[in-house]
């Protein structure tokens, strides 16, 4: 038997793709109802992420049409399938990620499994919650990877991004020499402001013997690779013998390439990193304990800058807006 805080309505509003790559439309549905184990969360704040992007496109994860988008947010659980860890999340502001399979955070209500809430501390706002269990986690998965690789330092791309930003705080907090990789001039002097010691401009003539000589210089031999595509190449031959290369995304759209001599006979490795993956390697105690530290910097080095924030009715414009300057800061989508 569910248990429900408040009067909930029988329908709401929710953004609905009934094909992929297709537009999306408000529609009204009914109000999902919670298995035992799941909550359902009243939606106050989700982001747009290069995740959704590829999701709308339609190659990035298995999915029934219609579906709603959004694969993070923020929100209160107001009503609870039963169970004990449901029972203990009813009424508090969380940050949530959706079923796998299930409809996402852009409407006004989503069920969800009660293991994919997190309580947000008090002093973080339903905005930055929004963003908890993307990047931030990732940002400092990054920085156990190269604590745990014994790397001396690291390389990251796409730099510009929310993620990239993030990295650049931590890196400074742990001191971990950190090599930024951007695409656009003006992106070098944007992180150069927010602390960035060592930025590289991939258009640059020099770019990949630069980045050889620095890497060499560093001892960076973790290299933290979210373009992927053809670009893998270039970033392997530039690597210290014995680099691993992290594939963490493919903006670039594009399948790697890769010499395999580089792998072969200097010792470098590619490996893939889907943050999900990477936390169910792990046991309970070490998740507990990530969170933890996740929350402790959430409102500091992980926190995440935000361009505006916009109702869920105007989401296509949102999208369009967000894919013509990704590097400007989260549009988070309201209810
Ligand atoms: N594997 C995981 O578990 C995991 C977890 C979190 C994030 N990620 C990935 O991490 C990346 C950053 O996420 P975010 O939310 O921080 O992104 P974001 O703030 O939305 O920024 C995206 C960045 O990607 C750059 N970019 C887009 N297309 C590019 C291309 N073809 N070549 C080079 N740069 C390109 C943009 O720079 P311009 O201004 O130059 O376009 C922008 O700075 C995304 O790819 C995301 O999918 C992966």
């Amino acid at each position: 038997m569910s248990n429900t805080r408040d009067r909930m309505p029988e329908k709401m509003l929710a953004a609905r793709q009934k094909e992929a790559g297709g537009r999306l439309s408000i529609e009204e549905i009914d109000v999902p109802r919670p298995g035992r184990g799941e909550v359902v969360v009243k939606m106050d704040a989700s982001p747009i992420n290069p995740s959704d992007l590829a999701l709308l496109s339609g190659g990035y994860l298995e999915r029934k049409y219609p579906f709603t988008p959004g694969l993070e947010g923020s929100g209160t659980v107001v009503r609870s399938g039963g169970g004990i860890m449901p029972g203990l999340r009813m009424g508090k502001r969380v940050a949530c990620s959706p079923n796998s399979g299930g409809d996402g955070t852009w409407a006004e209500y989503m069920v969800t499994s009660a293991m994919h809430t997190v309580p947000l501390p008090r002093n973080i706002s339903m905005e930055q919650g929004s963003m908890m269990l993307v990047n931030p986690m990732t940002a400092m998965a990054f920085i156990l990877l190269a604590r745990e690789g014994k790397h001396r330092a690291m390389v990251n791309n796409a730099a510009a991004s929310s993620l990239g930003k993030m990295l650049i705080r931590m890196c400074q907090r742990s001191g971990i020499p950190l090599i930024n990789i951007v695409r656009k001039e003006e992106h070098m002097d944007a992180l150069k402001a927010l602390g960035a010691t060592h930025v590289l401009n991939s258009t640059s003539s020099s770019f990949e013997s630069d980045l050889k000589q620095l890497a060499e210089k560093l001892g960076a031999t973790l290299f933290l690779d979210a373009v992927t595509g053809s670009y893998t190449s270039l970033l392997l031959r530039a690597a210290p013998d014995g680099t691993t290369l992290v594939a963490y995304a493919r903006l670039s759209g594009e399948s790697i390439t890769a010499d395999a001599g580089e792998l072969i006979r200097k010792n470098k490795e590619i490996v893939g990193f889907q943050l999900g993956n990477w936390l169910q390697k792990h046991n309970m105690l070490f998740k507990l304990r990530f969170i933890k530290q996740v929350k402790k910097h959430l409102g500091n080095e992980l926190t995440s800058h935000i361009h505006h924030t916009t109702p869920l009715a105007k989401v296509e414009e949102a999208l369009a807006e967000y894919r013509q300057n990704m590097s400007e800061g989260k549009i988070i989508l309201k209810p």
